[in-house]
């Protein structure tokens, strides 16, 4: 049932303050100010390494994980699509642990490499949507996520409900790490905490984003860009447009466009520059000018100040909550999300069924 929503996918968007609010309840103990994993029996401080495994959407929720894993818990991982994963002889060391991210938890790439990697003798915890499915009864370690069905074919609540479990996993191995104290898990409770709210936020700007969609539905080519875990979310924010309205699209790491897609731009490329104000605002700002000295239509997601500091000769600006950078992905993940749907819908196109594409992938 879609209430009072035109399709599924927006109704998906739409619920994920309360589902984020949902999956996050069986990770934090909020007045204790802990992050506790439903796997009590296993002890993460013996980890040396990670493997995380993943197709489409949640690969970039496994991307976004990697950079968490590496700041809070200093542990190396190792990330692959799970179709390349099990054909190129990946080194996986004694013990280690690998983590296959999936909505379905049937994707047959992903579930091949679960498999894979089990028999190699890695521990294997799954991050899944479906308590049922095959990667959930096969994993060692089930974190679920709590974002109920997902019928739109292009995933939305299910990516940012594995952000924050992924986030709760991330600060729970620093803890086993000792690398986060008392108060810092206090603190990071505290952000992830106020991720449903922000989210909220967030949403806020949804009729601004339908009113700009015709700007973005008019072009044959769209870039995404974004530094760091805006990364990751600039080629989730590609999928999506590409998936759902056809449009073809790219997302870049803001510094890799010097080498080489800067010649892509003209007053036709619309591109899409994800940067909450940060540390890393300044030099993504540079890229972003970079693309305006050549006529570059340029839209600018950020917060109040990034806007203020950075908005000016953008085609449009999407402005965020300001957040902390913790939760900042699984927000900015909401206005990417509508700019794909509301283009699609501009467009006119099938955007809970996208030609071509299934729930469901069980083909390898
Ligand atoms: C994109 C999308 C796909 C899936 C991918 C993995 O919107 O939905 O890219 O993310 O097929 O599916 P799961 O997560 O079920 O393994």
């Amino acid at each position: 049932d879609k209430g009072n929503h035109r399709h599924f996918m927006q109704k998906e968007i739409f619920e994920q303050p309360i589902v984020v609010a949902q999956t996050l309840r069986s990770y934090l103990q909020r007045l204790e100010g802990q992050i506790v994993l439903p796997i009590p029996e296993f002890d993460l401080s013996g980890i040396k390494r990670v493997t995380i495994v993943a197709c489409g959407t949640s690969f970039y929720a496994g991307m976004v994980a990697k950079y968490w894993f590496e700041q809070f818990a200093r542990v190396p991982v190792d990330i692959d699509v799970a179709s390349e994963f099990r054909y190129r002889a990946p080194v996986m060391e004694p013990g280690g642990l690998m983590i296959v991210i999936s909505q379905s938890g049937e994707t047959a790439d992903t579930l091949a490499a679960l498999r894979h990697a089990k028999a190699e003798g890695q521990t294997i915890a799954a991050v899944v949507n479906v308590p049922t499915s095959s990667m959930a009864r096969e994993a060692d370690l089930l974190l679920p996520t709590h974002a109920g069905p997902e019928i739109g074919v292009a995933s939305t609540k299910a990516f940012s409900c594995q952000l924050a479990v992924l986030a709760a996993l991330a600060a729970n191995l620093a803890k086993a790490k000792g690398r986060l104290s008392v108060e810092d898990e206090r603190a990071l409770v505290r952000h992830l905490g106020e991720a449903p709210a922000a989210i909220n936020g967030a949403l806020a700007y949804d009729e601004a984003i339908e009113a700009m969609a015709p700007l973005i539905a008019s072009a044959r080519d769209v870039l995404y860009l974004g530094r760091g875990t805006d990364y990751p979310l600039a080629l989730e924010g590609a999928l999506k447009l590409k998936e759902i309205s056809y449009i073809h699209a790219e997302g870049y790491a803001a510094g890799e466009m010097k080498h080489g897609p800067i010649a892509l731009i003209d007053d036709a490329v619309p591109v899409i520059v994800i940067a909450p104000s940060g540390p890393l605002f300044e030099k993504t700002v540079s890229n972003m000018q970079e693309v305006q000295a050549r006529g570059g239509k340029v839209v600018l997601i950020s917060d109040y100040d990034g806007i203020e500091a950075a908005g000016e000769g953008c085609l449009a600006t999407i402005t965020m909550p300001k957040v902390h950078p913790l939760i900042a992905p699984i927000v900015y993940a909401v206005p990417v999300q509508l700019l794909a749907y509301h283009v699609a819908v501009a467009k006119g196109t099938d955007v809970d069924q996208p030609r071509n594409l299934a729930k469901s992938v069980t083909v390898e």
